[in-house]
């Protein structure tokens, strides 16, 4: 069978949209750097433009990140809307604003799941990396996820402060009857990039991570799916320069990214469709400017702390 190339879709096959910028939290590792609202959010007028282009193209899954995407006054709207047309939808969540009616309304509109961050076993740990989280709220509204029967995932990610637990959340997730969990290297991205010195994993750290990870996988094999992604950001990139994603990266302000760890913008959706954007997006994966920083951030990953400061192509 031919594998499709990316360069033969009309439109992308996944959209991760950070709807807001607005978080009640300070994470130490967050890789937008969230906390306030960006200048030029879209208004409701050019977010139902952006969605009835998403829904008109047919692309069959949206990721709803922020921010925290629960604090947007349209959240709702939005999950309905894609819902109503059947789009796969999954929202990422630091869970401090679940409670019973939001999670029933969550259950009803079908969710392919919601994913949960949880960076500890423990208050202690967790707290620390989140800055004004709430551990215990976290894992209530875990619960209140689970009882009405939502597609549950805790997503973890590892910092010196944390990555010995990871042994300890996976017990925990299972004992709370997660779907899954989901973990992966921390990305040197935002204020991971600003805090690296402090957060970054050892090797040594990592191979016990990983070490640990493959002997849960086996011991919940077939009662609860532990996974994770195996390379960090730049070997992504590495990889990335050569297959192109099929996705776009749509920013608050409706600006899209190339990439995550690259701070080029290709399009913005107040001014171009989608479609125009998609064509923007291919093009610019051979943009001689695009290929020379990237090789830059590969060679000298401390560029990477480059990745927020949004540079037009
Ligand atoms: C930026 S958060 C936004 C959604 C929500 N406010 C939350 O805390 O989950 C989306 C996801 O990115 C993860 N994340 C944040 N910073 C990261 C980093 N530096 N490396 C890897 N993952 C990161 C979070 O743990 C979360 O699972």
């Amino acid at each position: 069978m031919k594998s499709i190339n990316f360069k033969d879709l009309k439109s992308p096959l996944f959209i991760a949209w950070q709807i807001n910028s607005v978080c009640n939290l300070e994470c130490l590792h967050c890789c937008e750097e969230a906390g306030q609202s960006i200048p030029g959010e879209m208004n409701r007028e050019e977010i139902f433009n952006f969605l009835k282009q998403v829904v008109n193209l047919h692309i069959p899954y949206v990721a709803l990140s922020g921010g925290e995407p629960l604090l947007h006054p349209y959240f709702f709207s939005i999950c309905e809307f894609l819902r109503k047309d059947n789009i796969s939808l999954k929202v990422e969540t630091n869970g401090e604003f679940i409670d019973e009616e939001k999670a029933k309304k969550i259950a009803q509109l079908r969710f392919r799941s919601v994913q949960v961050s949880l960076d500890g076993a423990t208050a202690y740990s967790h707290e620390r990396l989140r800055l004004r989280g709430n551990w215990n709220k976290v894992v209530s509204s875990l619960r209140i996820l689970i009882k009405e029967g939502v597609n549950t995932e805790i997503v973890f990610v590892p910092t010196k402060f944390n990555i010995g637990e990871i042994g300890q959340l996976i017990d925990l997730a299972y004992s709370l009857g997660v779907y899954g969990v989901y973990t992966g290297k921390i990305m040197r991205i935002g204020r991971a990039a600003q805090n690296w010195e402090i957060l970054c994993p050892s090797e040594k750290d990592y191979e016990y991570f990983f070490k640990s990870l493959n002997e849960k996988i086996a011991h919940y094999d077939g009662r609860m799916k532990v996974y994770y992604y195996p390379y960090d950001v730049l070997e992504e990139l590495k990889y990335r320069l050569k297959f192109p994603a099929a996705s776009l990266l749509v920013l608050p302000n409706g600006k899209v990214k190339l990439i995550g760890p690259l701070p080029f913008i290709c399009g913005d959706l107040k001014k171009d469709t989608l479609e125009q954007v998609w064509e923007n997006y291919k093009k610019a994966w051979q943009n001689p400017k695009v290929i020379k920083f990237a090789k830059e951030v590969i060679a000298q990953p401390r560029l990477l702390a480059e990745a927020n400061r949004w540079r037009e192509i």
